[in-house]
C-alpha cells in the first residue's frame, strides 16, 4: 500500500454493476445474495452448520456446530469426523472422474492434465509412500517444491493420511526453511531437485541440505522429485527419489478419518517480531470456507478453467490453488515458472492455450505487466476469460482500470478479494454477478462474515471514510485455530487489543458512505513487498547478524511494481563507510540479507548512518525513517534528538 494509493483510493468514486451477461449466468443472484445474508444475520451459527451438513461429505456427522468455550480458541464442527483430500476427490469420481483437475504447464513449455481419477491415484500412492516411510497422524511433514502437480499431491497425501502439512516458500532461503523444520519438529520434508524459474534451475535439495546440516533433528526422511534432472547429493538412509517411494505402492488408500479441529497444515507467516508464526488451520472449518469462497466469489460452473497464479508456498496457493476448487470440482490451471518467462506473454500465452476462463492474481504482477504496455496481451486470444481477481494487497486504481479494460475488456467482473493467511479464506469481496465494484475497494464482507472497522477504543465507526481498525466481531469456521506451540502469541497477537472480542486482523480501513471497505495497508511492522508479507524485525535481525552491522532499522518505501520495497538504515562497528566502502558494503549486505531469508526479502536501499533517531525513551523513530525513505517532509518533532544533524545524514545528504 503506497500513501499516493491511499489519496487516489479516497477520491476513487467510479462505479462499475456487473456486466449483464454475466449477471444472467451467475451462480449467485441478487435474490439469493440477499437471503444468504438474511439467514446469516438471523443465526449466524445455523448459517454454518447447514452449510458444513450440505457442503462437505462428513464419516461421522457433527453434533456440536460452534465451541466457544475455550473463546478465543474457538472449534467448529468439533465432534464431526470427515478427511479433507477425500472432500478435494473421492466425492467427484462417480460423476466427474475423467474431468481434468489439474492442467499443468511447465516453464520450458511442457505441459499435462490430471484428471480426478488419476490425481485420486497418484495422492493415494505417495499417501501409502508417506506411511511406509513410518509417518503418522499428527506428524509435521515440511513441503518445499517448485509449482508442479506433485507438490499438490504431496499436500493432498498428507491431508489424506491425516499428518500435518507446513509448506515453505520454494524462494526462501535454506535458513528460513530450517527455522520452520525446526519450529515444526517435522518429521519429513519432501523437495525436488529443483524447479524451472527464469530459465533457470532453483536448487531446492541442495537448500534443504543445507537447512538440515546443522540442525533438523527431527527429520528422519527426505523424499526428491525429480523435476529439473540436475545432480543433487543423496544421503544414504534419509534421502530417497519420488519414484522410488511411491514404486509398488497400491492405488487406494483408506483415508484417516479424523477429526474436524484436526490442523490440516501449518503456515509460517511474518508478524511484527522477528519469529516467523506457524499459522494453525483446521480440517473441517478450513474446508468449508475454502469451498464456499471459491463458488461463491468465483462463480465457478463446471466448465471453467480457473487459474489462481499464486504459488502453493503461500496461503492463496493452499486456499485457491489446491483446497478450495478441488473441493468445488474445478478445473484448475498450475504453472511452473516466471510470469516474464520468456516475455511477459507469458500469462496471456497460457490463458489462451489452456482456455483460462477465471483468472485470479496479485496486483504487483499486474503492476509489472502493465507497465509493458497493452501490445502483448493483445496477441493473444483472452475471449475466454469471464471473471478476474486480485489478491495480496489493495490494488491501485490505475492496475485496476487496465486489468478491467485491456485484460477483461470490459466484460468481466474484478473480484478483489480481501483477506489473509489467518483468515484461511476470502472475507470480503464482491459477489460478481451481484455487487458493483469500485476500483480499489473489496467492497463488502461475504455471506456470514461480520466485518467492522472500530476506533481505539473498539468503537464501531459509523463515520463514511473515517479509519480505523479492521476486526471481524464473530468466529467464522475458516479462521485459524493458534499459532502452533504460541497460544500465547496467538492471543496477544489477534485478541487482547479489545479484550477478546474482536478479532483484529492488523489493517486500517474505512468504509465510504456505501458501507463499501476500503483496505488502507497494515498498521503494524508488517511490510507487503510484491503482497508478501515480511516483517520488520525478521530483517532487521537478518542484518545485524552480519559482523559489520551494530544496528539497523528497516522501513518500507514506495515502489512502482513491488507496492512496497525494503529500506534500510544501517549503523556500522567502527566507522561509517562512505563512496566506494559504502557501496561494497551495501552490495554485500543486500547478498547476505537474501542468503539469511530469501530473495524476496533483499533491501532496495540500504543507507549507512552514525546512529539511529531514538525518542528519550530510546525507541527508534520509525515514522521519521519511513517520511525520509519516501522524501517526505517530516512532520515529527525532532527537537528531542540527540544529534538533529543525523537527520541530513540519514537524508543522505552529508
Ligand atoms: C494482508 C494479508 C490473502 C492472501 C494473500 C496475502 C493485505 C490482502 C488484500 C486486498 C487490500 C489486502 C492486507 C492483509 N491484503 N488482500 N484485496 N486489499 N489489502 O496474505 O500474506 O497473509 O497478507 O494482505 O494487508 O492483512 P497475507
Amino acid at each position: 500500500m503506497t500513501d499516493t494509493n491511499i489519496e487516489s483510493i479516497l477520491h476513487e468514486n467510479r462505479s462499475f454493476p456487473p456486466p449483464q451477461d454475466f449477471a444472467a449466468k451467475a451462480r449467485i443472484t441478487p435474490a439469493e445474495l440477499a437471503a444468504l445474508a438474511t439467514e446469516a444475520q438471523r443465526d449466524n451459527v445455523g448459517f454454518w452448520t447447514r452449510l458444513a451438513r450440505e457442503e462437505l461429505s462428513w464419516h461421522t456427522k457433527f453434533k456440536q456446530a460452534l465451541d466457544d468455550s475455550q473463546a478465543p480458541n474457538y472449534r467448529w464442527f468439533a465432534d464431526g469426523i470427515l478427511n479433507a483430500s477425500y472432500n478435494c476427490l473421492d466425492v467427484h469420481l462417480a460423476a466427474n472422474g475423467d474431468k481434468p483437475a489439474i492442467i499443468f504447464e511447465g516453464e520450458p513449455g511442457d505441459s499435462h492434465t490430471l484428471t480426478y481419477r488419476q490425481l485420486t491415484v497418484e495422492v493415494c500412492r505417495f499417501a501409502n509412500a508417506l506411511k511406509a516411510q513410518g509417518i503418522e497422524p499428527g506428524d509435521r511433514v515440511v513441503i518445499y517444491m517448485p509449482m508442479v502437480p506433485e507438490a499438490i499431491i504431496a499436500m493432498q497425501a498428507c491431508a489424506r493420511i491425516g499428518a500435518t502439512h507446513s509448506v515453505v516458500f520454494g524462494g526462501f532461503s535454506a535458513n528460513s526453511l530450517r527455522d520452520r523444520i525446526n519450529d515444526a519438529s517435522a518429521r519429513m520434508v519432501i523437495t525436488a531437485d529443483g524447479g524451472w524459474r527464469g530459465g533457470k534451475s532453483v536448487e531446492l535439495k541442495a537448500a534443504v541440505d543445507a537447512a538440515l546440516a546443522d540442525s533438523g533433528r527431527s527429520v528422519e526422511k527426505v523424499i526428491v522429485f525429480k523435476r529439473t534432472g540436475e545432480p543433487v547429493a543423496m544421503r544414504e538412509g534419509r534421502d530417497l527419489w519420488w519414484s522410488d517411494a511411491v514404486k509398488g505402492q497400491r492405488d487406494r488408500c483408506e483415508p484417516a478419518w479424523v477429526g474436524a479441529e484436526h490442523p490440516l497444515f501449518l503456515l509460517y507467516t511474518s508478524g511484527s517480531t522477528g519469529k516467523p508464526k506457524g499459522i494453525q488451520h483446521s480440517t473441517a472449518g478450513y474446508l468449508l470456507s475454502t469451498k464456499l469462497s471459491s463458488q461463491w466469489v468465483f462463480d465457478l460452473r463446471d466448465d471453467d478453467v480457473f487459474w489462481c497464479t499464486a504459488d502453493i508456498g503461500w496461503v492463496t496457493g493452499h486456499s485457491y490453488v489446491c483446497y478450495g476448487p478441488l473441493a468445488a470440482g474445478a478445473t484448475i490451471v498450475m504453472y511452473e515458472g516466471a510470469p516474464m518467462y520468456p516475455d511477459g506473454g507469458r500469462f496471456w500465452k497460457i490463458c489462451e492455450k489452456l482456455g483460462v476462463t477465471i483468472f485470479y492474481t496479485a496486483p504487483t504482477a499486474l503492476r509489472a505487466l502493465m507497465k509493458l504496455g497493452n501490445e502483448l496481451p493483445a496477441k493473444y486470444d483472452l475471449s475466454k476469460l469471464r471473471l478476474l481477481g486480485s489478491v495480496g494487497e489493495p490494488i491501485n486504481p490505475e492496475a485496476w482500470i487496465w486489468y478491467h479494460t485491456v485484460i477483461g475488456k470490459q466484460r468481466c467482473p474484478i473480484v478483489d478479494t480481501w483477506w489473509q493467511t489467518e483468515t484461511g479464506a476470502i472475507m470480503a469481496s464482491p459477489i460478481p454477478g451481484v455487487t458493483a465494484t469500485k476500483p480499489g475497494s473489496c467492497t463488502n464482507p461475504i455471506p456470514g462474515i461480520d466485518m467492522a472497522i472500530v476506533d481505539d477504543e473498539g468503537h464501531v465507526i459509523s463515520n463514511p471514510d473515517q479509519g480505523g481498525w479492521l476486526v471481524v466481531r464473530k468466529p467464522w469456521p475458516g479462521m485459524l485455530r493458534t499459532i502452533w506451540g504460541d497460544n500465547a502469541r496467538y492471543l496477544s497477537n489477534y485478541w487482547a487489543r479489545f479484550g477478546n472480542r474482536y478479532y483484529v486482523a492488523g489493517d486500517t480501513a474505512h468504509q465510504d458512505q456505501d458501507g463499501y471497505f476500503w483496505c488502507l495497508g497494515r498498521a503494524d511492522d508488517v511490510l507487503k513487498v510484491s503482497g508478501h508479507r515480511l516483517g520488520t524485525m525478521e530483517i532487521e535481525s537478518a542484518f545485524v547478524a552480519h559482523p559489520h552491522v551494530a544496528e539497523t532499522a528497516v522501513v518500507s518505501r514506495l515502489h512502482e511494481i513491488k507496492g512496497e520495497s525494503i529500506f534500510a538504515f544501517v549503523v556500522c562497528r567502527g566507522t561509517r563507510p562512505t563512496g566506494a566502502d559504502a557501496d561494497r558494503l551495501a552490495a554485500e549486505l543486500r547478498e547476505f540479507v537474501g542468503k539469511e531469508l530469501g530473495a524476496i526479502a533483499k533491501p532496495d536501499d540500504i543507507r549507512f548512518a552514525d546512529n539511529l533517531p531514538k525518542t528519550r525513551s530510546g525507541k527508534i523513530m520509525r515514522r521519521l525513517l519511513r517520511a525520509i525513505a519516501r522524501d517526505e517532509e517530516i512532520t515529527e518533532d525532532i527537537s528531542t534528538l540527540e544529534n538533529p544533524a543525523i537527520v541530513e545524514q540519514l537524508r543522505g545528504r552529508t
